[in-house]
């Protein structure tokens, strides 16, 4: 399968986060077309026929969140998601660079649909090119009449305001994002009640991810049936998946949803020279691994569940037979551990245990009680923590231990790690 670009489609065109180059390859077209010609609720309805999930992780329909707000006459909010923490993704990062544009247009087309006059974009903190790109883009769509008051001469008006987030993966989570928002320290508020009833400051509001509001100016320009001609039944349309780890042309590829994770790794120039796949981690470092026996897998949200994994935001991280397993684990532990925002115990304590039991089972210092430790740790964490970072945070360890226990004996058994030992001699 070849690439099917629709969201990348302009992205190598030298100039295309200026307005001019954007509106000179169709940018704009579709806010055009949705705000002069379709009313909010049809606009809505194409976002719904089209089947477009939410590329923030959880694959969330669209369309359906979109009408779970209330209709109680409470000005609604939409803020972007674009605070792209998790490890192995970073086709945000790359959408707002290379196509502000298109984010700023799938914006005002989203909030004009669910009758927002208020939006945000928040912004990882550390992405200040992309801050600079997008402030720019913002008073360019500002200064054509794309955004603002009365725009394209209607009485639609958006207010559309730009915020750098505080540094933390959890402040990705969306309702610590709200908190952060808000200039608290970001932390996963109780839910229900959900963003929809009850958002920033209180009022209703739908968070998205930037790859999903993107998504929406396509859908706008050729239609919900077209963009649900795409992908599979149930996870329609393009997906960008950001390709990382042991590969010869590592970068973001834009593909239907379904495609083969071997097309996937033959696009990113397959693996490094010599080397043979040893295991993928699909979905970011909060995804379960999977070994060579999936290795045409379909890359969609249910046939990556079904496998005991998931799509995530599709961050790709391939690994080959050089890389040590434990190692790995346990850096993306160490990670969860020091992210952790420490509101409840299973997290807080439960991520630190797993650190401390992973770097002893690296140094060769483990035993085969800790694997089994791990494992009912794991189990004590996912499905008991406050936020869906628990979840996330144990995923690679359990299916770690399932699939590689070898190379765990190995690490103990030999007192430290085989690989290393090899390459060092
Ligand atoms: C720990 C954690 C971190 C998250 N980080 C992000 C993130 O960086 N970007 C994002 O879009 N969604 C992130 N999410 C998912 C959001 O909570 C939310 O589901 C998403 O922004 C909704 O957008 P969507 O419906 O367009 O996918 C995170 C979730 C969790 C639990
Ligand atoms: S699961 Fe972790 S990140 Fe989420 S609220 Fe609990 S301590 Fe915080």
């Amino acid at each position: 399968m070849s690439e099917s670009k629709v969201l990348l489609a302009n992205a190598d065109v030298a100039g295309i986060e200026s307005l001019a180059v954007y509106e000179r390859h169709g940018g704009y077209r579709a806010l055009k077309k949705g705000i002069t010609q379709m009313t909010a609720a049809e606009v809505a309805q194409a976002v719904l026929d089209s089947g477009l999930r939410g590329r923030g992780g959880a694959g969330f329909p669209t369309g359906r969140k979109w009408s779970f707000l209330p209709n109680d006459g409470r000005p609604r909010i939409l803020v972007c998601n674009a605070d792209e923490g998790e490890p192995g993704t970073f086709k945000d990062h790359y959408l707002i660079h290379r196509l502000p544009h298109l984010l700023v247009e799938g914006m005002i087309l989203s909030a004009y649909a669910i009758g927002a006059p208020r939006a945000f974009i928040y912004l990882r903190g550390e992405f200040l090119q992309g801050y600079e790109l997008l402030e720019q883009a913002m008073a360019e769509a500002t200064a054509a009449g794309y955004l603002g008051e009365h725009i394209l001469g209607t009485d639609y008006a958006l207010d559309l305001q730009l915020y750098r987030g505080a540094g933390a993966y959890i402040c990705g989570e969306e309702t610590a994002l709200l908190d952060s928002l808000e200039g608290r320290r970001g932390i996963p508020r109780m839910k229900p009640p959900f963003p929809a009833t009850a958002g920033l400051y209180g009022l209703p509001t739908v968070v998205n991810n930037v790859e999903t509001l993107c998504a929406v100016v396509p859908i706008v320009e050729h239609g919900g049936a077209w963009f649900k001609s795409m992908g599979t039944e149930k996870s329609p349309g393009t997906k960008i998946y950001s390709m990382s780890g042991s590969l010869q042309r590592p970068g973001n590829y834009e593909f239907e949803m379904g495609v083969k994770l071997s097309d996937l790794i033959e696009a990113a120039g397959g693996l490094l020279p010599g080397r043979s796949f040893k295991a993928v981690v699909p979905g970011g470092a909060s995804a379960a691994y999977l070994t060579g026996e999936h290795i045409d897998i379909a890359m969609d949200y249910d046939t990556l569940a079904q496998s005991g994994t998931m799509l995530g935001s599709g961050g790709v991280i391939v690994l080959d037979d050089s890389v040590c397993i434990v190692s790995f684990t346990r850096r993306a532990m160490e990670f969860f551990r020091h992210e952790s925002c420490g509101k409840c115990t299973p997290c807080r304590e439960g991520t630190l245990w797993m650190d401390q039991v992973l770097s002893r089972l690296e140094l060769g210092q483990g035993t085969e009680a800790d694997l089994n430790l791990l494992l009912d740790l794991s189990d004590n964490i996912a499905g008991r923590t406050f936020c869906a970072f628990g979840d996330a945070a144990v995923a690679m360890v359990a299916s770690s231990v399932r699939l590689f226990r070898q190379e765990y004996v190995d690490h103990f058994t030999h007192q430290g790690c085989p690989l290393l030992r090899e390459r060092v001699g």
